[in-house]
């Protein structure tokens, strides 16, 4: 088995930690069961480009157990949870190609070394192994039904290539289920940015000005838990449906000229590039935390930056303090890529649990209907996604109301009115 990890050694630390995450990961353990006895992936090729983490792991233990010969890349070279990489290849024997600050080289070499299995299925984050199948590996295509998508960022990469007709296989846009970006992109992102930020740098939130750049469902979870922990919360927004929102979410709202002038902490969240650039790190306060929790590592312009500072210097894990030439002291977190899980361990495993319950049954739909499928970017059909809300309100203990027979007629009537 190829494989490319940091230390093998760490193996029994990674099981532990997956263990750990399994526990609240009850809905893809369910799937898991009923997958094993029936192996649907029997004779399937799948290879993912995601964040190796505890929950990924999971996933991956999961496709296996349906017959799947699976092999895993990281999906950013800050991510990869070095002691999981070990546990995957070394206690489940699942081909892992990741180690944790890899340069951008390795990076893609790792994810050129995944597409050596020749997949029937591709699992994306970010949709760097779909776009590095279309610019360089296109012979493989041939041999493949469908792919994933995990997140935002790359749901509108593969939606902008079935628009320009470049798209050579079917895609599902994981990140469009409700039971995926409603609590993943929210609360999960909402409290793992938090938790970067803290792991960090040890600040107090209360009492600060912590700005968030974009109001969609990633930087609205990021604002509510800023909020919450006490700080004053301004949302910086290009869309004016999203800016009236977070006003009436109770946020301020304002241009990122003007709030850079206020900031104490200031994360950015909008799948955009240099959102944050030189003339607002200029206007930052002494001390000004900035970091970014978007997929790509676009959104702060820090190669001007770099060029316009006269020093540099790492102060603590994940924190980078820059000199400008007037004096003034900016720290950046993570090199600018997503703090959540550079500087800590991306979203809890228990919504991770729906979010890999949508991939395995993404991938399960693929199979049953690679005929049926065109060259287009789909959604989940609804009815898996309600059956993943019913799932895990299941292993919460959460029992809800049914509709009568004449709420029913009533919803399906148009005669009754007033
Ligand atoms: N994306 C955000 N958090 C994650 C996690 N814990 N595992 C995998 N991908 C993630």
């Amino acid at each position: 088995m190829k494989y490319d990890i940091k230390d093998a050694k760490l193996k029994n630390q990674g099981v532990l930690k997956i263990e750990w995450a399994e526990r609240n990961m009850p809905v893809l353990r369910n799937i898991k069961k009923r997958l094993e006895k029936q192996k649907p992936f029997k004779g399937i090729r799948i290879a993912a480009c995601l964040h190796v983490t505890t929950e990924t792991a999971n996933l991956m233990r999961t496709l296996k157990a349906g017959g799947a010969e699976v092999v895993l890349t990281a999906s950013n070279p800050l991510s990869t949870q070095d002691e999981v990489a070990a546990a995957l290849v070394k206690a489940f024997q699942i081909p892992t190609f990741a180690i944790k600050g890899e340069s951008n080289k390795i990076y893609y070499q790792h994810l050129k070394s995944t597409l050596s299995i020749k997949p029937h299925i591709t699992m994306d984050d970010g949709a760097d192994l779909v776009s590095t199948i279309h610019k360089t590996h296109r012979k493989l295509i041939k041999d493949i039904i469908g792919g994933t998508e995990e997140t935002t960022t790359g749901v509108i990469r593969l939606k902008s290539m079935a628009a320009n007709n470049v798209l050579e296989f079917p895609i599902i846009a994981v990140n469009d289920s409700y039971t995926k970006f409603l609590f993943d992109n929210r609360y999960g992102t909402g409290q793992s940015t938090i938790d970067g930020i803290l792991r960090a740098t040890n600040v107090l939130i209360a009492g600060g000005d912590f700005v968030v750049c974009g109001y969609g469902w990633c930087s609205k979870g990021i604002a509510k838990r800023a909020a919450g922990m006490g700080a004053r919360v301004i949302v910086t927004e290009v869309d004016p449906i999203k800016a009236i929102e977070a006003v009436m979410d109770g946020f301020t709202v304002m241009p990122i000229a003007d709030a850079a002038k206020i900031g104490d902490i200031f994360v950015t969240a909008t799948g955009d590039i240099n959102v944050i650039r030189m003339e607002h790190f200029q206007k930052m306060k002494e001390g000004a935390i900035v970091a970014n929790s978007g997929h790509f590592n676009v959104e702060l312009d820090l190669d001007t930056l770099r060029k316009k500072s006269k020093k540099k210097r790492d102060i603590r894990n994940s924190v980078r303090e820059y000199t400008l030439k007037n004096g003034k002291k900016i720290y950046i977190l993570s090199e600018g890529r997503l703090v959540n899980l550079s500087a800590a361990e991306g979203h809890p495993a228990i919504v991770m649990d729906m979010s890999f319950a949508n991939q395995t049954l993404a991938a399960e739909f693929i199979l049953k209907n690679a005929k049926k499928l065109e060259k287009k970017v789909y959604k989940l059909p609804d009815e898996l996604d309600i059956n993943i809300a019913n799932l895990k309100l299941k292993t919460m203990g959460i029992k809800i109301d049914k509709l009568t027979p004449e709420q029913i007629e009533y919803l399906n009537s148009w005669e009754l009115g007033t």
